[in-house]
């Protein structure tokens, strides 16, 4: 098959019920002491906030709230996830475990409706304005986190529901300052202030820290260039040279930067709140490529913030609010790498079944809620080859075949290039070719049938980004999988959910079965935790929002991500 034929690819780039760990039955006394505190203290805000509020146009306070039964929430976002990446997930599921056609995915049995997802300033959105919709229940620009279309911070879900009592987490694969996390707790203009966003997650603007529980990756804004041989990591970027680590950990909270520290979390039973994990200096590796003995699985970064949330709130009236991403479905999509992208999902899948088997273990009313900000690649689960009439086929085993991603593969060419000693170019050539050959097509991509043409352009390839594409397309390509954009799309994506309370479920279908805007998801929640969002909206008022470098010099200086920054001049 030969992948320079074809008319239809894409050119250019970018540019069973098993039960979750059980909880301890005996606390040790100091983390007592910790867990009556952290009650103790909401208790003393909100006391501060209802005198606050005599008067106060801004503090509608409803006593009721106080009465009402104790409630989790755990939302989800498959960050670029529509309804192909589904189609396409279950058929390689069912084809790589031999399981017969109706065998379906976890989430696949909670599907409810699906939400429109287009933002105040595009039809297309982002991952920012996305994220906001949820966060804020508010529509607004492509590249806003947490403010709205005036630049005004808006109060979050999870802001409001931390002053509620409610203790906070967030749990992600790509950095923890990346823009759907940022939108539930951070307020700034622009997507690509990553710096300032750290900032505002360890509390450093007008509520002090909201957050209890963090665990992605994102290291590189936490600690500066300068302390880039520092033990938490290589690559620190902060541009204000503050170590944000060291300050944490003096302000009292548990730190984890590898698995070693990770495993003494022991699952969420062994965590002393707040904790900062901070599991890569960027993001965590794609699934197909993660190393376990690096990096834990979305499922155990999952399982581990609920069971620490849940001991942690166990003696308190409120429960916690978690929001949890499988955040890198996303870049698959923009790499346009159904291999990458399968993995992505199925792990997505077993975070979600790790939470449904808690709810299902819990006396606590709680609710899931799993939905997409948008669709990204524009994936198709079909793709003519030939200019013959198409094949009514795709073919799973490709997928299967392929070990690595594009952009681990893509890695591995630079690195060995990077290596070579030998002046002659030429005999370089000769050297990566046969690399390329054996280590790359036969080895990580299982791909036997490949032309001389194609390895030669992977050898002679200037950059990062035509080598990247031209592994993802042969990948796309064999297994008939089409893609139509590397940025998102405006299509329709699912909304699914899971409750422990008939009752419940009732309320969550009369809200949001059917189709619904991004932003009733939003408002759904917050209805359901009986929270305020303008309450917190007039209490942040005052947050730093804006980039104090100009947008040109934050583009120069602060990005490495490939996908989005581009969107810093959408409005
Ligand atoms: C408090 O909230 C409950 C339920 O949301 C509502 O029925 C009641 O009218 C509210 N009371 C006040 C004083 O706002
Ligand atoms: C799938 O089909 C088989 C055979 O008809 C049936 O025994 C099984 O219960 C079905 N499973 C599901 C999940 O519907
Ligand atoms: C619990 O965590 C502490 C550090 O916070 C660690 O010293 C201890 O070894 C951990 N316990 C277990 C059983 O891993
Ligand atoms: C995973 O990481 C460990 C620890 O760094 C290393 O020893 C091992 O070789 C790695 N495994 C793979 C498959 O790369
Ligand atoms: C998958 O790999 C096997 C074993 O290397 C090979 O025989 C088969 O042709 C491959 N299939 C596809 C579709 O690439
Ligand atoms: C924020 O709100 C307070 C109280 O309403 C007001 O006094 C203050 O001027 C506002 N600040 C800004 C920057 O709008
Ligand atoms: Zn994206």
């Amino acid at each position: 098959m030969n992948s320079n034929e074809h008319t239809t690819l894409l050119q250019g780039s970018n540019q069973r019920k098993k039960s979750h760990p059980s909880l301890p039955q005996v606390l040790n006394t100091n983390k007592k002491k910790i867990v009556t505190m952290t009650c103790f203290i909401v208790i003393l805000i909100m006391t501060f906030f209802i005198q606050m509020s005599d008067g106060s146009p801004f503090f509608h306070h409803n006593n009721t709230l106080h009465s009402n039964r104790k409630r989790n929430v755990i939302f989800f976002v498959t960050d670029g996830m529509g309804p192909a990446s589904l189609s396409l997930t279950r058929s390689f599921r069912q084809f790589t475990e031999g399981l017969p056609i109706n065998d379906t995915l976890n989430l696949d049995k909670h599907l409810i409706g699906n939400s429109r997802t287009r933002s105040s300033d595009s039809l297309v959105t982002d991952s920012a304005a996305g994220a906001t919709a949820f966060s804020c229940a508010l529509k607004t620009y492509n590249s806003a986190i947490g403010v709205n279309p005036y630049k005004q911070p808006c109060g979050t879900i999870l802001e409001a529901a931390k002053l509620d009592g409610y203790l906070t987490g967030l749990v992600v694969t790509t950095r923890i300052t990346d823009a759907t996390p940022a939108a539930f707790s951070a307020h700034t203009d622009f997507r690509v202030q990553e710096d300032l966003i750290a900032l505002h997650q360890i509390g450093e603007y007008p509520l002090g820290p909201v957050i209890d529980l963090m665990i992605g990756g994102g290291r590189t804004h936490f600690y500066p260039r300068s302390d880039s041989k520092h033990v938490y990591g290589t690559h620190g970027t902060r541009q204000d040279g503050r170590n944000l680590i060291d300050e944490v950990k003096s302000n009292g909270w548990q730190y984890v930067g590898n698995r070693d520290e990770f495993d003494q979390l022991k699952m969420g039973q062994n965590v002393s709140l707040p904790l900062l994990a901070l599991m890569a200096d960027f993001d965590i590796p794609f699934e197909i490529d993660r190393n376990s003995s690096i990096y834990p699985s979305l499922e155990e970064q999952t399982v581990t913030a609920l069971n620490a949330l849940n001991e942690a709130s166990k003696d308190c009236d409120q429960g916690f609010f978690l929001m949890v991403e499988g955040s890198r479905i996303d870049h698959a999509g923009h790499q346009n790498d159904p291999a990458a992208q399968v993995r992505e999902v199925l792990a997505f899948d077993r975070a979600f079944k790790a939470a449904m088997d808690f709810a299902d273990n819990t006396d606590v009313e709680t609710i899931l809620i799993s939905t997409s900000d948008h669709e990204t690649g524009g994936l198709t689960v079909a793709r003519q080859v030939t200019k013959e009439y198409p094949e009514y086929i795709w073919l799973p085993q490709v997928l299967a075949n392929s070990s690595h991603s594009g952009e681990y593969t893509k890695n591995k060419i630079i690195e060995f290039s990077r290596n070579l000693k030998d002046d002659d170019v030429e005999d370089n050539i000769k050297e990566i070719i046969k690399f390329i050959k054996k280590e790359i097509l036969e080895r990580d991509l299982g791909i036997l049938d490949y032309s001389q043409e194609d390895v030669e352009f992977l050898a002679r390839a200037k950059t990062a980004d035509v080598i990247q594409d031209k592994i993802n397309d042969m990948i796309s390509f064999r297994a008939q999988i089409g893609w139509t954009t590397h940025g998102h799309s405006a299509v329709d994506v699912n909304i699914y959910a899971y409750t422990n309370k008939k009752n419940t479920w009732y309320d969550i279908l009369d809200h949001l079965q059917g189709n619904h805007e991004n932003i009733e998801i939003g408002q759904y929640m917050s209805n359901y935790l009986n929270l305020d969002l303008g309450k917190v909206t007039a209490m942040i008022n005052e947050t730093k929002h804006s980039p104090e470098l100009s947008v040109k010099d934050l583009e120069k200086g602060l990005i490495y991500d490939d996908y989005h920054h581009k969107l810093i001049n959408n409005n």
